[in-house]
């Protein structure tokens, strides 16, 4: 799938099918996110791939969402944040966030490039999920992604336009003055 269908096409997906899932795709999307850029290289991301049924549905009771337990899978993302605050204090936490984001993306849209569907859980209780998964005190519990085959065809939300985001040169300016001459071939 080229790049500009998948950041268009991907979406939220809260129903997912019965149908079983090869869990060697799960493990190609977590690699997309493996390459992701990480601050000074020091990779915080740590993933659990999820399949037991009945941590699943202990999983979507933590997070207070049925609908996660309608999924195969359920990939949970972690960070491990020990040695990027030792190299860059406490930005380098705010570091950790941006880095996962950006890997997250990278994991969402290679679901979305192979034919798989997701939902970003934010919401869940941080101590549940870590009981449920023998996660360590000191591993940061970011995101859980319920990941199944998408039931009926959902559609995209609604996005601001560009016009609505972007400023030229300063804040609050919004016209591109003496733009770029481009050669056009
Ligand atoms: C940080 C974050 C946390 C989210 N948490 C939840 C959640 O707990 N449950 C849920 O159903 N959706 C959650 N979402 C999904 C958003 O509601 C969804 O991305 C948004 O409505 C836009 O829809 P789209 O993903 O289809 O573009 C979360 C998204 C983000 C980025």
């Amino acid at each position: 799938m080229e790049l500009d269908k998948a950041i268009e096409t991907r979406h939220s997906v809260r129903h997912f099918t019965s149908e079983r899932v090869d869990w060697r795709l799960l493990l190609e999307a977590i690699d997309a996110a493996r390459v992701a850029p990480f601050a000074g290289n020091i990779c915080t991301l740590r993933v659990i791939l999820v399949h037991d049924a009945e941590k699943i549905a202990k999983l979507a009771e933590a997070a207070g969402q049925d609908f996660i337990a309608q999924a195969p899978y359920v990939v949970v993302f972690c960070s491990s944040n020990e040695q990027v605050k030792r190299v860059y204090g406490e930005r380098g936490l705010m570091y950790s966030r941006q880095q996962i984001g950006a890997a997250i993306e990278n994991f969402w849209l290679k679901l979305v490039d192979l034919g798989l569907a997701t939902c970003w859980i934010g919401a869940f209780d941080d101590m549940a999920v870590k009981r449920i998964l023998h996660i360590p005190d000191d591993i940061v519990v970011e995101a859980l992604f319920p990941v199944g085959k998408e039931f009926g065809k959902g559609k995209q939300r609604s996005k601001p336009e560009l016009d609505n985001i972007l400023y030229f040169e300063e804040w609050g300016n919004k016209r591109m003055k003496n733009p770029p001459s481009v050669e056009v071939p």
